[in-house]
């Protein structure tokens, strides 16, 4: 066994698992970030991730790497890659992975931060069982005389690999050099061989000052460009984090390389959503998969010593929709499910509210019929420390507020975000609520049309449902899962 795998091992035993999620993928130990090479290999979903095992805070990065069938139940695999050479030695940075024949290839960015110098270039990694990597001898294959007068390889990074028709591409991060953000493409017949094709999209100023994890790919007639830029600035209720995540829709003009956006807009309107990537399944449906973290926050798990930080999202299936991108979790299977409540017809109002405990590991599903509704509001916790979620029927606007969850995470947001609201519109009258709830998140699914995403650290060991009202409000049917593992399942 490796040093790092026998490390991870040993280590894992006294992590404190208070706060860490049953279903949603984490690290045995230490820290992570973006999702990387997100694939589907021989039955298999494969996910990679930005890794530090030996420490709860970023540190030289490593990538993670564990499997599933069902996107569910995570099997951690080895260590897939540790920086070893000169071009990587302060990290083997965010990027993908592709399948040519049998073999498995990942493509990253080596960092390289010494002695004033900073460069990023981009590297290939291969394996034929899917577990162990060789790198490549000839690393780095992309580098600055790919891009010299283009861009600069101090911010060159996450190259997000593809196919089409019979060639190669991949997608990589940059800016200009007026700090906007700036996506890239280079093709290739043979994945180690590249050549320069063009700038594919170049930011505005009102639109970060440098994108990160580009991703490219068709779905439902459009072509989706997703960026994650640092310092979106802020419009209204959207992009009201230090960064965000941003979905581009257009058509993709091959003649000239070029993005033809027809509208953007930010994927996640919670506070810990970043770096999405996504995979095609075999039934050719989209999957996506973020880090539900924010760069610049404090990280209670860390803070506390409690050995882990960060999480992925629940895998969720996308489309595209009237030039948007929407979302709905993937469906978990029914063996992971237990049915803790079932309603119907539910009449909430001032004098009438339910309470019920549930599980720190559950689904709640709401319908609700418009007509004769005005404001709901669901706490998730105690009556005196909750994650507040609530929908505004006239304003079709719902709300995340995580200011009275139990610990505060203060961010380089100023003034902190710990609250968010999102238009969210009634389809047919009706509004449609899902969320989950794992022991330190929530992801909220309205109508497909809205995603809110936030981690929260309670103080209390009890977790209560309670819907209450402003004025009238009908709940058609509610229902609340508990998500289980069996042992043997693990
Ligand atoms: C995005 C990011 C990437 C980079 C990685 C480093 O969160 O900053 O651009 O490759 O994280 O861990």
């Amino acid at each position: 066994m490796s040093k790092v795998s026998q490390y991870i091992k040993e280590k894992a035993k006294s992590v404190n698992t208070f706060y860490k999620p049953s279903y949603h993928l984490t690290a045995p130990v230490g820290w992570i970030n973006d999702p990387n090479g997100f694939i589907y290999f021989k039955g298999e979903y494969h996910l990679f991730y930005q890794y530090y095992p030996y420490a709860s805070e970023w540190g030289p990065m490593h990538w993670g790497h564990a499997k599933t069938k069902d996107l569910v139940n995570w099997e951690h695999l080895p260590v897939a890659l540790e920086p070893t050479e000169e071009y990587e030695a302060d990290g083997c940075f965010s990027g993908s992975a592709i399948v040519k024949g049998d073999r498995l290839y990942l493509m990253y960015t080596g960092h390289y931060e010494r002695n004033g110098i900073k460069k990023e270039t981009q590297c290939i990694a291969y394996s034929d069982d899917g577990i162990h990597f060789e790198k490549y001898s000839k690393n780095p294959v992309i580098s600055e005389e790919h891009i010299s007068g283009i861009a600069d390889v101090t911010d060159f990074r996450d190259p997000k690999l593809f196919k089409k028709n019979d060639l190669f591409y991949c997608v990589v991060a940059s800016k200009t050099a007026d700090n906007r953000g700036q996506i890239l493409l280079f093709e290739s017949n043979d994945l180690l061989d590249w050549r320069f094709t063009s700038v594919l999209l170049e930011g505005t100023q009102d639109q970060g000052i440098m994108w990160e994890c580009p991703d490219l790919f068709e779905l439902d007639g459009k072509d989706v460009l997703i960026v994650s830029p640092i310092q979106m600035p802020r419009i209204g209720h959207e992009y009201l984090n230090i960064s965000s995540s941003v979905a581009f829709i257009g058509t993709v003009n091959w003649e000239l390389g070029e993005f033809e956006v027809e509208n953007y807009h930010e994927i996640d309107s919670g506070m810990d959503f970043y770096a999405p990537q996504t995979c095609e399944n075999e039934k050719k449906e989209r999957v996506m998969v973020a880090w539900m973290q924010m760069w610049g926050r404090t990280m209670p798990t860390n803070d506390l010593n409690h050995g882990w930080a960060g999480s992925m999202t629940i895998p969720r299936k996308i489309g595209v929709v009237k030039n948007k991108l929407v979302q709905e979790s993937i469906e978990i299977n029914k063996k992971y499910r237990k049915n803790l409540l079932d309603i119907n017809n539910i009449v909430l109002n001032d004098t009438n509210h339910l309470e019920a405990l549930i599980s720190k590991n559950s689904i709640v599903n709401l319908d609700i019929e418009q007509s004769k509704s005005k404001k709901l509001v669901i706490k998730i916790g105690t009556n005196d420390e909750n994650i507040y979620v609530s929908y505004d029927f006239e304003k079709e606007e719902l709300t995340l507020d995580r200011s009275n969850s139990g610990f505060k995470i203060i961010g380089d947001e100023k003034p902190i975000v710990d609250r968010r609201v999102s238009k969210c519109r009634l389809v047919d009258n009706k509004l449609k609520l899902s969320l989950y709830i794992d022991s330190s998140s929530i992801e909220i699914f309205a109508n497909k049309e809205t995603t809110m995403t936030t981690t929260f650290y309670r103080k209390k060991e009890d977790v209560s449902l309670f819907l209450e009202s402003e004025g009238v409000v009908h709940v058609d049917s509610l229902s609340v899962e508990e998500v289980t593992f069996l042992e043997e399942l693990r």
